[in-house]
């Protein structure tokens, strides 16, 4: 997920509205990407919302800041070796 204007993304809230029924008591693993916040306020907001549907977000999370330093025009995403 990315973070936009400090919160969770649109598009993530439309899917967990229309399939949390068959996710409900599902384990939840957040991967988020944004720029200097990697999307931990956006991440922080979703588990509040998947909670609430039953579902179970796991503490462990994969954050990637500054995403766009990683996205090639051509390659797409470039992940570093270091
Ligand atoms: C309108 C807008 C607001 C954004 N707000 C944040 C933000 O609050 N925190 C953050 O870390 N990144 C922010 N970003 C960066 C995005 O999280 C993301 O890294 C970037 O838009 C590229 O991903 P995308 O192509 O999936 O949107 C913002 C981007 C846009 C376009």
């Amino acid at each position: 997920m990315p973070e936009y204007n400090f919160g969770h993304n649109a598009e993530l809230k439309n899917a967990i509205d229309y399939l949390h029924r068959e996710w409900t008591y599902k384990p939840v693993g957040l991967v988020s990407y944004g720029s200097v916040s990697a999307c931990t306020r956006g991440a922080q907001m979703i588990k509040q919302v998947v909670t609430t549907l039953k579902m179970t977000p796991v503490f462990e999370a994969v954050s990637i800041p500054f995403v766009h330093q990683l996205i090639d025009e051509e390659e797409g995403l470039v992940p570093t070796t270091s």
